[in-house]
């Protein structure tokens, strides 16, 4: 299976996704590919930000070598499962979708639509946001055996 995270700038919350989905899929001994990516195009070619590379490390997880990249529509073509981290990503995914198979690729990462907060202005966040992906990333590997 493939798997693409989404957030806004792909620095702060869907690589966090990225590192922990890979972690835990081969742990678990899943052959599923997971790459991530944003909606807004500034953070291209960047790594991740040093709070999520802090905070990943801190739990045994290096995203260190991760970069930025921007969402495109011809990720539907490639990902079986597209998980967003809140409302914005989700509808700004949504509207790069060609077809009803495109959109039911588009799934929020937190049971029942709740969103994973952007910790990009609050570095208390990073942690509590690390928890809630693990979390979320532990129940989908966890559903597949
Ligand atoms: P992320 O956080 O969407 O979790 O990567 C953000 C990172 C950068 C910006 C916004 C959100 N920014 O506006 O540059």
């Amino acid at each position: 299976m493939k798997i693409l995270m989404v957030c806004l700038g792909n620095i702060c919350r869907s690589p966090l996704a990225e590192g922990i989905m890979r972690h835990l899929a081969n742990a678990r001994g899943l052959d599923w590919e997971i790459d991530s990516a944003g909606t807004g195009n500034w953070h291209v070619g960047h790594a991740p930000d040093q709070r999520s590379i802090k905070e990943a490390r801190r739990n045994g997880i290096d995203i260190s070598q991760l970069r930025g990249r921007q969402f495109q529509a011809d990720d539907f073509d490639t990902f079986d499962r597209i998980y967003v981290m809140d409302h914005n990503n989700y509808a700004d995914v949504l509207r790069k979708a060609r077809n009803e198979s495109d959109k039911a690729k588009v799934q929020y990462l937190l049971p029942r639509q709740q969103e994973v907060p952007d910790p990009w202005f609050d570095d208390a966040l990073f942690a509590p946001v690390f928890k809630m992906i693990y979390e979320a990333c532990e129940q989908l590997t966890a559903q597949q055996q």
